[in-house]
């Protein structure tokens, strides 16, 4: 029996190939080119699913162009570059990668919230520059983290871990506000408490964002928040780019309306807003917050899973819209 064919869109860990290619014919792009949209549709032509990794956009344009394919296999927890709908009205299965990176994505937004409340890169590259020449008092004098109020916007799996990481680490009163609220035992086990958006950027000292994008959630961040919170207060952003007015944030860091801010995403990454670029209380990251090997590992891993698990298996592990699997 002929086996399925389905292409790689990016380059993948090699091993997660070869186990590809136990079970399909393989168009892989190991080269790591950046299609284009078009260069996309010709290698979809034909085949029956495809891996992708978050910047392929799959929409109704683009499924009308490849009638043969059954499942789009992101290898990321976001699902942006998807729409959902269109590929639910096309019966295409879309899964994504959860779970597997929630405490690593949690660790890094810890991680963002230290480097900019300790000023860590501002730091570091004073000193490459070789302008540390002598101690002073208030040399990069930053925000305390222990003590202090964190504040997560989007409670979902990632959020919770970086509430754990504040309540239990690091002693600090953590806020949060959400679609839904978390069930009260959720809630203790988090030791957060539950609070409107606009008392959430009242009283932050750190407001990490962990919410997923959609129209709704577009620039859920921009002049108007950032006025509301405090001048002394950080922003991190860990969740998606476009979530974030990037040149409203911009104004307020060089303006000092709040203090400083970290980010791994930004709006139309991998191009980051030149102003971004040029005032010094941001850290800046190319949208890596999962990225340790295991962890890729394991979300290149479960895609692959789900593209085997549907295409040979008819079982996938994490479907985004199972309703085209009861329609099947
Ligand atoms: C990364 O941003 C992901 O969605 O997994």
């Amino acid at each position: 029996m002929n086996k399925p064919a389905v292409l790689v869109a990016r380059a993948v860990f090699p091993e997660v190939l070869t186990r590809l290619e136990q079970h399909f014919q393989v168009e892989h792009n190991q080269a790591d080119e950046v299609w284009s949209r078009d260069q996309l549709v010709a290698r979809l032509k034909g085949k029956a699913g495809v891996f992708t990794t978050g910047g392929e956009r799959i929409d109704a344009e683009v499924l009308a162009a490849c009638p043969t394919l059954k499942i789009c296999a992101n290898m990321a927890v976001g699902f942006n570059n998807f729409d959902l709908p269109a590929m639910t009205a096309a019966k295409v299965l879309g899964t994504n990668t959860p779970d597997v990176l929630t405490e690593t994505t949690a660790d890094f937004g810890f991680a963002l919230l230290m480097a900019t409340a300790r000023r860590v890169t501002e730091g570091e590259h004073y000193l490459r520059a070789g302008q540390w020449t002598k101690w002073a008092y208030d040399m990069f004098a930053g925000s305390d983290v222990h003590g202090s109020t964190l504040g997560i916007l989007g409670m979902g799996r990632i959020g919770q871990g970086i509430a754990r990481r504040g309540a239990h680490g690091f002693g600090m009163k953590v806020i949060y506000h959400n679609r839904s609220r978390l069930s009260p035992e959720l809630e203790a086990e988090c030791k957060a408490s539950y609070v409107s958006k606009e008392e959430l950027l009242r009283s932050s000292d750190h407001l990490v964002l962990v919410l997923p994008y959609s129209a709704q959630s577009h620039h859920a961040i921009g002049p108007a928040e950032l006025a509301q919170m405090k001048p002394t207060a950080n922003l991190v952003n860990i969740a998606r780019g476009g979530i974030v007015d990037d040149a409203a944030l911009a104004q307020a860091l060089r303006d000092r309306r709040i203090a400083a801010a970290g980010l791994d995403v930004f709006e139309g990454e991998p191009k980051v807003h030149p102003d971004l670029l040029t005032v010094p209380n941001v850290v800046l990251t190319p949208h890596i917050a999962s990225a340790t090997v295991p962890t890729r590992r394991a979300m290149a891993n479960l895609a692959a899973d789900n593209l085997i698990g549907f295409l040979v298996n008819g079982k996938p592990l994490t479907p985004l819209n199972p309703e085209v699997l009861a329609a099947a």
